[in-house]
């Protein structure tokens, strides 16, 4: 297991809802209900040791996952959550190595979920209309390390009626869904369903290209987009 450095991110986790995902600054203290702990004692301990607080509590320093990064960003926006990110990619086949194109980067959850499949050799293009919300997702890139992967721009994606538009530009294979994701409380003798689950987040909606003859259509319906000035660009692509 790696150890934890000056400026390592760390999960402190306690149990499923009290977890902190804190970025290791040697001097630094995280003040809880469970008590305090020092970050210049996590230093030099490897990922999943135990760290005790000052009341005497137990907290496990775990290396923060993708799924970490995406439940503790900050929020802009509805985002994407794990439950969805898992099937889009089941769905649509992303791999490593691809270049992926998203329009709504929001917060930049599924950005970053997306980049850490694609990377090294891949890349996400993302596009978002607000400038507020692609600084927020500026930030939670950075801080999930995936900025080298991802260019940013700000752009008006003219969408409307989707599903009337893929089938005009020869898409098929149109599924719209949704995921409820329920909880399976495992406890020896009594295992059962919770009562908890997580409902409505996001709609997807996918389609694959196909050409329902062999000739090019004659007239474009491709979707009109205002310009944007290099200004607007964001990457952080060295
Ligand atoms: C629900 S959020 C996306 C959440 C994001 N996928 C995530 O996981 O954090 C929808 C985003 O779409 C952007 N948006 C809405 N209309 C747009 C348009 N016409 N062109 C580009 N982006 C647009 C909004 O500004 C917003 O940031």
């Amino acid at each position: 297991m790696a150890k934890i450095k000056q400026n390592s991110y760390v999960l402190f986790f306690y149990n499923d809802s009290k977890k902190w995902l804190v970025k290791i600054s040697k001097n630094d203290q995280l003040h809880t209900h469970i008590g305090v702990m020092k970050h210049g004692d996590a230093i030099g301990k490897e990922y999943g040791s135990r760290l005790v607080t000052n009341k005497d509590k137990y907290v496990y320093l775990f290396e923060p996952t993708i799924h970490d990064f995406v439940m503790k960003m900050q929020h802009g926006t509805q985002i994407v959550y794990p439950k969805d990110l898992g099937y889009i990619v089941a769905r649509t086949g992303i791999t490593s190595g691809q270049k992926v194109v998203e329009i709504g980067t929001g917060s930049g959850s599924l950005t970053s979920f997306l980049a850490g499949i694609v990377k090294p050799r891949g890349h996400v293009y993302t596009y978002d209309v607000e400038p507020k919300f692609m600084k927020i997702a500026e930030k939670n890139i950075k801080k999930a390390g995936m900025s080298k992967y991802i260019t940013m721009k700000e752009f008006d994606f003219k969408i409307e009626k989707l599903v009337h538009v893929l089938v005009q530009n020869e898409f098929s294979d149109i599924e719209c869904t949704e995921q409820i994701l329920r909880h399976i409380e495992a406890r020896e003798g009594k295992t059962r369903h919770s009562f908890r689950g997580i409902g409505h987040t996001t709609y997807l909606a996918y389609a694959r290209k196909s050409f329902f003859d062999k000739k090019p259509a004659k007239k474009s319906t491709r979707v009109k987009t205002k310009t944007v000035s290099k200004k607007k660009v964001y990457s952080s692509k060295k």
